[in-house]
């Protein structure tokens, strides 16, 4: 089964060839089955190589998690335990033929590292209930990440220059492409990352709450502040939507000046400027009160994933 996977700085998002999407935080924590107990269902835990580890939300959970930065990250054990978890949470069959992406920047240094890392592995970890998942990659196809958005979009793009506004967690890149005849060609000298995504949030509602209502909130549980409208403080239920609203809107100002600081041209440049990643309505609704040519990928947070899917479909 064709599969692509998105390892994110924040969240992992997969998607298969039923059109089947998963996404979970990109957090991993060694644990003990005796932890479990009754956890709810929408939790994994995982057993591999006779370690029990909790995955996603459920690590979030946990005091010592791993939340990998560096290089390595994309070919090392904490991706594999990611990607491992995303096949089994999209009831993958065993045979896996694998999309996976990059950051631009990373790609060319790292690419054949990734491919080697996780092509022709044959693999096996078991659930919470005891029922064991074996996979094998029968192929895997390293993308780079915004370009991967673009395929994403069924209908064809028109030949023209493109700037895809990849909106994440922790970063936000910017890629520049030029499309002539059904070829992309990134233009690299007008692609960065800026380091500001929309973990910012998370910040600073913390801050926010801490002074609004005197105590200090753990950040980690607000890592999915974009699905609540309400927290509790010492016991009394608080609504968050204003606080939200301002510091999303901060944020997204925020981002999209740093972006405009560094892009050598003018948005309204571009034929169109493409807005991907979890945090693009965000950026996007901030932008399209300036200009025209702003569109957001539809389920703007799987677009790379589902890019990858498509990529490898073409057999690229
Ligand atoms: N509908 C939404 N509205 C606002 N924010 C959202 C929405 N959906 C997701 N997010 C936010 O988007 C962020 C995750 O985006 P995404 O999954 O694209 O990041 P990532 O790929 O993990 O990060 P990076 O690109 O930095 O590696 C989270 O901070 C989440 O709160
Ligand atoms: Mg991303």
């Amino acid at each position: 089964m064709r599969c692509g996977i998105d390892v994110g700085f924040g969240f992992t998002k997969a998607v298969n060839e039923k059109g089947k999407e998963v996404v979970f935080p990109s957090a991993v924590s060694k644990t003990f089955m005796t932890d479990i107990g009754l956890k709810p269902t929408s939790d994994y835990f995982v057993t591999y190589l006779n370690q029990t580890y909790a995955v996603g939300e459920a690590a979030t959970q946990c005091l010592i998690t791993e939340t990998s930065f560096s290089e390595e990250r994309f070919f090392s054990e904490f991706s594999k335990l990611l990607v491992l978890t995303a096949l089994m949470a999209l009831e993958s069959d065993r045979e896996v033929e694998l999309g996976l992406g990059l950051p631009l920047m990373l790609y060319p240094k790292l690419k054949e590292k990734v491919k080697d890392y996780f092509e022709f592995l044959e693999e096996i970890i078991i659930d919470k209930n005891g029922i064991a998942h074996s996979y094998h990659i029968a192929r895997c196809e390293v993308f780079p990440q915004g370009v991967g958005a673009l395929f994403s979009i069924t209908s064809p793009v028109e030949d023209g220059i493109y700037c895809i506004l990849d909106v994440g967690f922790r970063t936000t890149d910017v890629i520049v492409v030029e499309i002539k005849s059904k070829n992309i060609n990134p233009l690299l000298d007008m692609c960065f990352t800026v380091d500001k995504g929309m973990s910012l949030a998370v910040e600073r509602l913390g801050l926010m709450i801490e002074r609004k209502y005197g105590v200090s909130y753990d950040t980690s549980l607000l890592f999915d502040i974009h699905e609540r409208s309400h927290i509790s403080v010492r016991g009394r239920k608080i609504d968050i939507e204003p606080h939200k609203k301002e510091v999303f809107r901060a944020i997204a100002d925020d981002i999209v000046q740093s972006i405009s600081r560094r892009l050598q041209r003018g948005f309204d440049t571009f034929d169109a400027v493409l807005a991907s990643g979890g945090g693009a309505f965000t950026v996007a609704s901030v932008l399209q009160k300036e200009f025209s040519n702003v569109q957001i990928i539809e389920n703007s947070q799987f677009a790379n994933a589902k890019g990858y899917l498509a990529l490898l479909s073409l057999g690229l």
